[in-house]
């Protein structure tokens, strides 16, 4: 919380100064640090959320990444695995573009593709039963990324919906979300500075 926090006192950005920044850059350190704990947050609303699925939204999610882990995956793509359906609550209709954001600053670039692709190449798996081309995948055909996220949908996400599988609990996989989201791979572009 920063209600004790002094105030600068500009009314416009532009109006403000360097010590202004100095000050706000300083005390907006902890609540970047608090991300992965936000971001775990958001993945709970999932809980409950099944529409008829065999298990909710959110053990799905946790099962992706359970089935990644215990493949020997590596940290990353087990990150990459419990958060890739993350955005299901707030964007449905193009749910991977919010866990591809999300991801984005923690993740490597290809594994960033495979997450932002993912809905297409898991298609491949129901788009026929709903009336869809089911190989719209095709479309990235000799894209890099292809085979990674061909893969990452038939060995996992497509899998995850077995409501007897030994699924582990969240609490198994903070530490390693806190470890690779406490900060960005790189570090922060100017835009990334964010006041509002
Ligand atoms: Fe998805
Ligand atoms: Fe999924």
């Amino acid at each position: 919380m920063s209600n004790e926090i002094r105030r600068a006192t500009f009314a416009s950005i532009e109006q403000s100064t360097a010590d202004d920044w100095a000050h706000i850059l300083q005390n907006a350190a902890p609540y970047s640090a608090g991300v992965p704990e936000r971001v775990l947050n958001h993945l709970r609303l999932l809980q409950g959320e099944h529409h008829g699925l065999p298990v909710d939204r959110y053990t799905h999610c946790l099962q992706t990444a359970t089935r990644a882990y215990r493949d020997g995956r590596d940290d990353e793509y087990v990150l990459c695995s419990l958060l890739h359906d993350i955005g299901d609550s707030l964007a449905i209709h193009n749910h991977a573009e919010i866990a591809a954001a999300i991801l984005k600053p923690y993740v490597s670039e290809r594994r960033h593709w495979m997450i932002l692709n993912h809905p297409v190449f898991e298609g491949f798996y129901f788009y026929d039963k709903v009336g869809v081309d089911r190989v719209l995948r095709e479309q990235f055909r000799g894209h890099d990324g292809f085979d990674d996220a061909a893969e990452f949908c038939g060995e996992y996400d497509q899998m995850a919906f077995d409501a007897n599988y030994d699924t582990l609990p969240l609490e198994h996989f903070m530490p390693l979300v806190m470890s690779l989201m406490s900060a960005p791979r790189v570090a922060a572009e100017p835009e990334a500075i964010s006041v509002g």
